[in-house]
């Protein structure tokens, strides 16, 4: 895959996919990481000439009212405040108004494209990557760049459909990337995985993959619940009754690498309790890790060499379940080990409780435990 420095941009329009899916919350972005992490492929294109349109998606968009939450205007106004060019803001992302606001472009300046997964109203032509559409966006351009590192597990029109039909590289943030990731692409040491976050579904396949590359994986959030429904009552908690007996076969398998959670702090009413694992009952809702997990936890932590975070430990948002997520970072962060983390509600988290003393940062979820697990990149064709 060819590098962003080895293309002439003199008067070139160029492509630049970002992937500037931020967390919002209260109309307001919770960590701007994605967007810093751009700035220096965005410079660079500045600074040499080129008429520069940015995509990326922000959310998932099924209806009109996912339309209305997830405008990437907020992006552009932060964008604006972080480089000191002409931008403008396109709202279409198809047609006569787009191709004028384009041709309007001097060399050196921006225009950032609403939301790609807009276009998933039409028939999810983004995320099913419609090669028409991209066929579409590419004849808006000369040359395509793709930055958007934290997108690289999904083939949508915007990232594997453009480079199909433009002169295609990567720029610097998915360089710094796939060198900050070799720390743990050959671990060194007793590797040790930390996942946490809402859903097992959409983790699932990386934890079957990733299960014989690490020594342990501690779970935290609904993944932990998912697993612990296996064998226990988990009340009203978030998990998936449908993906009980492929967790209980991995757990069955795995049993040395696995460390599931046996306390927790659960929501009963508006009560908090703090409960070991057979203490659960249907009224409660577990949303942290209790202090004997955490113990357990952070003791294997100690004995690690190499730590990936990916996901936090519970909803360290709501007052009363802060400490699972806070106390596993301030452990890694206190570790001299290789530690790295990943994903936008990880880096939210770290950036929430100013604990960010890691090896690496890496601006991918999904897209990093891909890497970690494949070795490749699915929208990018090595
Ligand atoms: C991410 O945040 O992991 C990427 O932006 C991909 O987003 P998605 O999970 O909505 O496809």
């Amino acid at each position: 895959m060819k590098k962003i420095t080895e293309f002439n941009y003199e008067n070139k329009t160029v492509i630049l996919r970002c992937d500037f899916n931020v967390s919002i919350k209260d109309g307001k972005i919770i960590s701007d990481e994605r967007i810093t992490a751009a700035l220096p492929t965005i410079k660079y294109l500045i600074d040499n000439n080129a008429k520069i349109i940015i995509m990326s998606h922000l959310g998932k968009i099924k209806n009109e009212e996912d339309v209305k939450n997830n405008s990437l205007y907020i992006v552009y106004e932060r964008l604006c405040e972080l480089i000191n060019t002409k931008i403008i803001f396109s709202s279409s992302t198809k047609g006569p108004i787009l191709e004028e606001k384009i041709k309007s472009l001097k060399n050196g300046e921006i225009l950032l494209m609403e939301n790609t997964r807009y276009e998933d109203l039409n028939d999810k032509s983004e995320s099913n990557c419609n090669m028409d559409l991209a066929k579409y966006w590419a004849s808006l351009g000369d040359i395509f760049i793709n930055d958007a590192f934290a997108m690289t597990h999904r083939k949508h029109a915007s990232n594997y459909g453009i480079s199909k039909y433009l002169p295609t590289g990567i720029g610097f943030l998915i360089e710094k990337e796939l060198k900050g990731l070799d720390l743990i692409i050959n671990p060194k040491g007793t590797f040790t995985i930390f996942m946490g976050g809402a859903k097992i579904e959409d983790k699932l396949d990386y934890i079957n993959k990733l299960l014989p590359k690490c020594d342990y994986l501690l779970v935290g959030g609904g993944i932990a619940n998912s697993f612990v429904a296996v064998n226990h009552n988990v009340g009203l908690s978030l998990y998936n009754k449908d993906k009980i007996n492929e967790l209980e076969e991995l757990l069955n398998k795995y049993q040395d690498k696995i460390i599931l959670p046996f306390d927790f702090k659960v929501k009963n009413n508006n009560d908090i309790f703090v409960k070991d694992i057979d203490e659960v009952d249907d009224q409660d809702n577990i949303l942290d890790l209790g202090p004997k997990t955490l113990s357990i936890y952070k003791g294997i932590l100690d004995k690690s060499q190499t730590v990936l975070v990916n996901g936090t430990a519970g909803k360290y948002e709501e007052k009363g379940f802060e400490e699972g997520t806070k106390e596993i970072l301030s452990k890694v962060n206190s570790l001299k080990a290789n530690t790295v983390i990943g994903g936008g509600d990880a880096i939210a988290s770290s950036e929430y409780f100013n604990l960010k003393q890691f090896s690496f940062i890496s601006t991918g979820g999904g897209a990093t435990l891909e890497y970690l697990a494949e070795g490749k990149m699915q929208c990018i064709d090595n």
